[in-house]
């Protein structure tokens, strides 16, 4: 997610309850960026092909409008650390991005999208591109056209945010539409989001959607970073109010230190640091405090900020009831 799963906050996710995938935040591709070389604390990851806590894997995603400028970056993702597949956003609503003529703007002409597929695809070989899209730029009637171009492509996965561009990220994601994919994009796995924040709605949304094999969470692991855990084992998960207060601590010293000494951080990650998930143990977050923050420093302005994001998703649907976060808070 752009502006929220940067590096660090990737190496909190795994501290947290380590998702199986975790995708970058979109990397907007120029004619001329990147150069030579990718941007160093963009996907770290790609050096070693997996995130050490718990072994998340990592999706890194490209944001182009040609064919060109696609096949060059998706090349330098490949070969850094030998990835296996490169993402392409076909999602984003934001004005700028699409008066650009990127994310979900790629959608407005499911043929030339089609085309420049076809052409990076060939370049790159089978299973090499995935793409991530919605169910529409201006209506969701464009559906069924772009699935039968995506019907027609080698691609690794095609991952199916139920909502158009117009409804943003309001009203209820549409999962007959996600299902529709998954039937009509035969041989390519279909993963869903919208709309999944505990146990009960991910319930809902594999009962409405038999054939999508996954599920994207995202604003469901802001509210509740500890989401994962509580998928995996069916049972709402109870956060001790110390380890709340051990893990914000943790994301505003691991931002500190990826914008204002990325060197340190990557000596941290090297050494194991974040080699297993902190989880809900107080203590595993206070023994990583003691490692990520600096003794008698406060984390800068850009890291507060940032905390203060994720903080504000968490609070707005945790705070009630802070110690038991349940389906009931989640299903307010
Ligand atoms: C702040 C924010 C940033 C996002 N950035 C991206 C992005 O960079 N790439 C992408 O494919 N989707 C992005 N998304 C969309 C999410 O991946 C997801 O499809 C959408 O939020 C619906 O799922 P949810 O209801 O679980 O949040 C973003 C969503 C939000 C809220």
């Amino acid at each position: 997610m752009e502006g929220v799963t940067d590096w660090p906050a990737r190496l909190w996710f795994g501290q947290t309850s380590a998702p199986e995938f975790m995708w970058t935040p979109f990397l907007r591709v120029t004619d001329t960026f990147p150069g030579r070389e990718l941007p160093r604390f963009w996907c770290p990851e790609l050096a070693r092909g997996v995130l050490p806590a718990a072994k998340s894997g990592v999706i890194p995603q490209l944001m182009v409008t040609n064919a060109d400028d696609f096949a060059r970056v998706a090349e330098q993702v490949l070969t850094t650390g030998g990835h296996e597949w490169v993402d392409l956003n076909c999602g984003c609503p934001s004005p700028v991005v699409v008066g650009g003529r990127a994310g979900s703007a790629l959608l407005q002409h499911p043929e030339e999208l089609g085309e420049m597929l076809r052409a990076v695809t060939g370049r790159l070989g089978p299973g090499r591109v995935s793409v991530k899209v919605r169910t529409g730029f201006a209506a969701a009637s464009e559906f069924p056209a772009i699935l039968d171009v995506l019907g027609e492509l080698p691609l690794r996965q095609v991952a199916v945010h139920g909502r158009t561009r117009p409804d943003r990220y309001l009203g209820r994601a549409r999962y007959d539409l996600v299902e529709m994919a998954a039937r009509r994009l035969d041989g390519i796995p279909v993963i869903g989001s919208g709309d999944i924040c505990d146990f009960a709605t991910a319930e809902v949304a594999r009962q409405q959607t038999p054939g999508v094999s996954k599920w994207i969470i995202g604003r469901g692991a802001l509210r509740n970073p500890w989401i994962f855990e509580e998928l995996r084992s069916g049972n709402p998960v109870t956060i001790p109010l110390e380890t709340i207060l051990g893990a914000i601590e943790c994301f505003a010293w691991l931002h500190e230190l990826y914008w204002n000494d990325g060197e340190r951080l990557v000596r941290l990650w090297g050494d194991g640091v974040f080699e297993a998930s902190a989880g809900l143990d107080p203590d595993r977050w206070r023994r990583l405090l003691d490692q990520v923050a600096v003794r008698g420093a406060v984390p800068g302005r850009r890291a507060c900020s940032r905390t203060k994001m994720i903080w504000n998703y968490f609070r707005r649907f945790c705070y009630p009831c802070i110690f038991s976060i349940n389906r009931k808070i989640h299903s307010r």
